[in-house]
């Protein structure tokens, strides 16, 4: 089986660390979002996945190139010249997609992150005997996503609605598709969109079915759902593999300290807490509902909440950061600073206090 990830957009919500790398390369939960895509695709048996890009495929295609031999799995690109939006580049990887066998092929959207049940999709898909598979999911705030009304017993889809402006319903598109080859027939080589032409049309014709997404769903490309994200994460983790998060008296609720993390004496970690690779965090620091990106170090008595810690930063001594604060790459905060809300573009130092949110170029 083969899958297509998306890959493109620049990914300005999730400024400044975007400024270092593309969306998918953000490390969410100690790994590259894309990774934890790659790995649930590869473990359900898919052998080829493709990544959609119009940005940067350089620095993608480099860095997974190691993943491709360590999980087994082929990494190619299609690369566009011009943005063809989340439909187009579905034809454009035409040859890529289709093979003799013809079997569906999963889509994801790359910003997307939940327990991904691949598995219970097929058996869903070959039992509808449709055109077309999707996943959904309940949220509280539908006009943001593309909204879906289903017939609850057989999953069929009678509408869907991108970003609707008035209430259609709750149940919007969770960004995980698996399609017939069929489905290539229905979509030009030109910039378009499968939520606004493609998924109307099958569901006029009474061909697309839509799955309840068993489990959490989030999409963290926004840092405030980044670190909700975070929490759901952990979550299921705790339910799922409870020996990957750390326990000891200086752990509070669910946290993932990385194997090469050092931590220091008389902390206080949790809850919710990601510690990325080779991070140094000091004695007598308080974190709590943060990220804390590879390589970054933090110093004593420092304390970090609601916060995500770019890669090789520094928090000096005492530093208070807080409220959204997202430090970019290689940002250095000093001794004793306050950071409420600050969003700190990469290679900065900050020396004086960030009293309310906004941004520091
Ligand atoms: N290759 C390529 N080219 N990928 C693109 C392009 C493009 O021109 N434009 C967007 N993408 C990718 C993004 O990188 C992302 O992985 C995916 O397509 C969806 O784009 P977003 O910009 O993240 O869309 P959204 O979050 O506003 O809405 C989408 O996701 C929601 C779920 O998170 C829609 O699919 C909604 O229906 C859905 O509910
Ligand atoms: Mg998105």
């Amino acid at each position: 089986m083969k899958a297509l990830i998306l890959v493109g957009g620049f990914g300005t919500r999730l400024r400044p660390l975007t400024l270092s790398v593309p969306k998918p390369l953000v490390d969410f939960a100690n790994k590259p979002m894309i990774l934890h895509q790659i790995e649930a695709l590869k473990a359900i048996g898919v052998t080829e996945v493709v990544l959609a890009i119009n940005y940067q495929p350089e620095v993608m295609m480099s860095f997974l190139k190691d993943f491709e031999s360590k999980l087994g799995i082929k990494i190619t690109c299609s690369r566009e010249t011009e943005p063809l939006g989340t439909a187009g580049p579905l034809a454009l990887a035409r040859d890529k997609l289709i093979d003799e066998s013809g079997d569906p092929f999963f889509v994801l959207n790359s910003d997307v992150i939940c327990e991904y049940p691949l598995e219970q999709m097929i058996k869903f898909h070959k039992a509808h005997g449709g055109e077309a598979s999707i996943m959904v999911t309940k949220v509280d705030e539908p006009s943001k996503y593309g909204v879906v009304v289903m017939e609850e017993t057989t999953g069929k889809v009678e509408k869907f609605v991108e970003k609707p402006k008035i209430f259609v319903g709750n149940k919007i598109n969770a960004g995980i598709y698996l399609l017939n080859p069929s489905v290539l027939d229905r979509i030009q080589l030109r910039p378009t969109s499968i939520e606004k032409e493609v998924f109307p049309k099958i569901a006029a014709e009474q061909k697309l079915f839509a799955m309840v997404l068993p489990g959490f769903w989030m999409d963290i490309g926004q840092p405030r759902d980044y670190i909700t994200g975070l929490r759901l994460y952990l979550d299921a983790l705790r339910k799922n593999t409870s020996s990957k998060l750390s326990s000891g008296s200086h752990i509070l609720g669910n946290v993932l300290v990385h194997e090469t993390a050092v931590i220091g004496e008389g902390c206080l970690i949790g809850p919710d807490v990601a510690i990325g690779p080779g991070c140094v965090v000091e004695a007598g620091v308080r974190l709590s509902r943060c990220t804390v990106m590879r390589g970054a170090r933090i110093k004593k008595h420092a304390c970090i909440s609601s916060s995500i810690i770019g890669w090789h930063c520094t928090v000096g001594q005492w530093a208070r950061v807080e409220n959204m604060t997202i430090l970019g790459e290689d940002v250095h905060v000093c001794d004793e600073i306050y950071s409420n809300g600050g969003v700190v573009l990469p290679h900065k130092e900050i020396k004086s206090s960030i009293l309310k949110p906004d941004i520091v170029m």
